[in-house]
């Protein structure tokens, strides 16, 4: 008896030693869309890499960046006894009241990828240096069109995404950092005049709604292969990029005078744009080291370790600064994008033909 009972105790200590324990705490992950090749692939990393760690995962797309339908997924993770909330938010205003419930139940909250914005729920925040991504890409378009050489002037047009994502203020500021002063001194023109971050907004990061604002620029600029020269589209991300592409090909331009055209994410359909000539570069996000950084703060929330942050100034969601741990961006191109991409098993080769 005694011996079965000495027995009991060792398993229980190894158990709790090995951090298992009989029910597995949960852990709730609020992605915007499921519409997006990047959020599909950052809650299958969470997912997996969260059950890996020992816990229960409530993975939950908010359809098509449905803010309504994210409320109320989040509301029930609260009420389904999730521990700690994980959310890719898809207006960082909106979660205020949902987010004070959490703070009443006692549930952290760890903003992804996009800091929440106006909520003092808010925990910790994880995601990729977003100044660095537009400094990438301001600085790919200055040295691309050699703006401290040639005369120009070039003509550039600029799409960001969608002004309810906090990222936007940090994408569109990194690249005029490098881009304001040739609009400044007339290098640069953007003939439209659609300079400020919310004349160059594109809601919902929407590819149909760029592509409409692109076919608009052109009618209303003269832009085309044989009218004004266009030598360059600055646009925030992929999705925004592939609607630019669509209307740039419809105004008849080929890879062989396609304009200079940034992006972001490396997703599949600009990746094969970028190989055929009808996108620049894309940035490159790994979204699995995102959302291994993001199942260790977990992991250290909720064992009453101390999350790893690498960046205690920068993001004040306007109740103070909010801890971040910032993973780090890298350009890819046609030239880089096997090591970067095939190299490291992000996509295969076939995946990208
Ligand atoms: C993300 C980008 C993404 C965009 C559209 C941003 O918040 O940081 O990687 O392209 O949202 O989903």
């Amino acid at each position: 008896m005694k011996k079965a009972f000495s027995v009991i105790l060792v398993v229980l200590f190894v158990l709790t030693l090995t951090g298992t324990t009989f029910a597995a705490l949960k852990v709730g992950v609020s992605m915007p869309t499921q519409s997006l090749q990047r959020w599909n692939q950052d809650g299958g990393h969470m997912k997996q890499q969260l059950e890996a760690a020992g816990y229960e995962v409530d993975l939950q797309y908010a359809g098509d960046n449905e803010v309504p339908l994210q409320v109320s997924q989040l509301e029930n993770m609260i009420s389904g006894g999730c521990k700690v909330l994980v959310i890719a938010a898809i207006d960082g205003g909106a979660l205020t009241t949902v987010l004070a419930e959490a703070k009443t139940q006692g549930i952290p909250v760890v903003s992804y990828d996009r800091l929440i914005m106006n909520s003092n729920a808010i925990s910790y925040y994880a995601t990729f240096d977003n100044f660095k991504v537009g400094v990438l890409q301001g600085t790919y378009i200055r040295d691309q069109l050699k703006l401290d050489t040639e005369k120009g002037p070039f003509n550039i047009e600029l799409f960001t995404g969608d002004p309810g994502d906090n990222n936007i203020v940090f994408f569109f500021g990194g690249a005029m950092s490098i881009l304001e002063p040739y609009i400044k001194d007339g290098k640069l023109a953007v003939k439209s005049g659609q300079v400020a971050r919310d004349q160059a907004a594109t809601p919902s990061w929407s590819t149909e709604r760029a592509q409409t604002r692109m076919e608009n620029l052109i009618t209303s600029n003269g832009y085309g292969p044989s009218g004004v020269k266009l030598d360059a589209v600055y646009s925030s991300n992929d999705s925004v990029a592939n609607g630019i592409t669509n209307a740039l090909v419809d105004a008849g331009y080929t890879p062989e005078n396609f304009p200079v055209l940034t992006g972001q994410d490396c997703d599949v359909t600009s990746m094969k744009n970028i190989l055929a000539g009808k996108q620049s570069m894309s940035i490159f996000k790994d979204t699995r080291t995102l959302a291994a950084q993001v199942v260790k703060m977990v992991d250290a929330i909720l064992k009453g370790g101390k999350p790893e942050v690498n960046d205690t100034k920068t993001y004040d969601n306007g109740t103070g600064i909010i801890p971040s741990y910032l993973c780090d961006p890298v350009f890819c191109t046609k030239d880089n994008y096997k090591t970067l991409l095939i190299d490291s098993g992000y996509y295969t080769e076939d995946q990208l033909k």
